[in-house]
């Protein structure tokens, strides 16, 4: 084939080839991707109606309307004190899009990005179509989460690399840690020296359960791109709308990249997300706290069981280690869960190397599939003593 290389090379993230692949077993209880399972809030649903019936159908402004930019400044500004002007926010097709646009928009060929690791999917494949290199810092070692003294050594033995971006993602997916206001000060300090760009992923702000959000730009504003959006705060994967936050200087760049990929999201989404962000302040807390209650249970049941995990402070995830009695892959541990106990969780290996050894369960499910699920892993674990 002499389609784009780096393209051939990419394959579908980890999360939905195995989704898809343990799909057709029946009865299965899928804890794998993180949808909630809870419904877009009732007022949000009918401003999208309300939109469709007054004709908001047609294309918005490319960064989203106005009003949309003001209700995102605001909203953010009240729950973590960030300070962007409405101009410097742009609406986009999901965290996803926000991710694509922030990346081809900041690098060069040859450029390098640091990124914690295990991590989200969508980074790397994004980088490589950048043509940049990502250098991963694995954090297992450090409670899965980026210590300056590590950030510090890989990017002395990356000096000639031409290091550009680190790439945050806090609550993170897929293990639930998440960071201090103190953890990311120090990680400032070993920032800025390098002066690199911090690309922030803050889509699970909301759901944090031990300490409040901080957001890294309140820290460093002035090279901090974050990314947030709607999707799990206010359960409307399916709408598309995330958001872009950065200095004017860089959204006036990024607004061309966001312009040719995607032109804008969509209208009626955009007028759910008005209402979302003006009227909807506490819909992410109600939720967080159904979370959380499922996230106690989990860890009671999962330390019942015996299996070790790493204790989630935040997000909808516990990633948790493959017995050490099993002798394979995480992928093939997983196969094994899903065709032998009915119960899909994503391979740890789908989030890098550094994942291997571990799966993750997302507890973005309901109680009744998180109990059943749970009951059926203890049994079979019972009855696998030595896998
Ligand atoms: C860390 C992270 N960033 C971005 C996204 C994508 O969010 P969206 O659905 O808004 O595109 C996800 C979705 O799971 C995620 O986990």
């Amino acid at each position: 084939m002499d389609t784009n290389q780096i393209i051939q090379k990419i394959q579908v993230s980890g999360i939905r080839r195995f989704d898809e692949a343990i799909t057709g077993i029946a009865d299965i209880i899928k804890l794998t991707v993180g949808e909630p399972d809870l419904p877009t809030p009732e007022h949000v649903k009918k401003a999208g109606i309300q939109a469709i019936r007054d004709n908001w159908t047609h294309y918005s402004p490319l960064m989203g309307f106005g009003e949309l930019q003001t209700a995102a400044s605001q909203y953010f500004h009240q729950k973590y004190g960030l300070t962007y002007a409405p101009g410097e926010v742009i609406a986009t097709v999901g965290a996803t899009e926000a991710v694509a646009t922030s990346l081809l928009t900041l690098l060069n060929p040859g450029d390098g990005v640091l990124l914690p690791t295990p991590a989200y999917t969508s980074y790397q494949p994004l980088v490589e179509l950048a043509h940049a290199n990502l250098i991963p810092i694995d954090t297992t070692n450090e409670g899965y989460k980026l210590t300056p003294a590590a950030l510090q050594r890989v990017i002395a033995e990356h000096a000639n690399d031409h290091l550009k971006v680190l790439i945050l993602n806090y609550p993170t997916n897929p293990t639930g840690v998440t960071y201090t206001q103190a953890e990311l000060t120090a990680l400032l300090t070993v920032i800025k020296q390098a002066n690199l760009y911090v690309i922030s992923d803050e889509i699970y702000s909301e759901l944090t359960y031990e300490q409040p959000h901080t957001a890294f730009a309140t820290l460093y504003p002035e090279k901090t791109i974050t990314i947030n959006g709607l999707s799990k705060s206010h359960a409307m994967t399916g709408w598309r709308l995330g958001f872009i936050m950065a200095p004017q200087a860089l959204i006036n760049e990024m607004k061309k990249t966001h312009q040719y990929l995607v032109t804008s999201t969509s209208s009626i989404t955009q007028a759910a997300g008005i209402e979302a962000l003006t009227h909807g302040l506490d819909d992410g807390q109600k939720m967080r706290a159904v979370y959380q209650a499922r996230r106690d249970y989990l860890v009671k049941r999962l330390s019942e069981i015996g299996l070790n995990y790493v204790y989630p402070t935040g997000a909808f995830y516990i990633f948790v280690q493959v017995p050490n009695d099993f002798n394979g892959t995480s992928w093939q541990f997983a196969t094994r869960l899903a065709q032998e106990a009915r119960v899909a969780v994503i391979p740890g290996s789908s989030f890098g190397a550094a994942g291997e050894g571990w799966f993750r369960i997302s507890y973005a499910a309901s109680q009744d599939a998180l109990r059943d699920s749970m009951n059926r892993l203890a049994t079979w674990r019972a009855q696998t003593a030595k896998l």
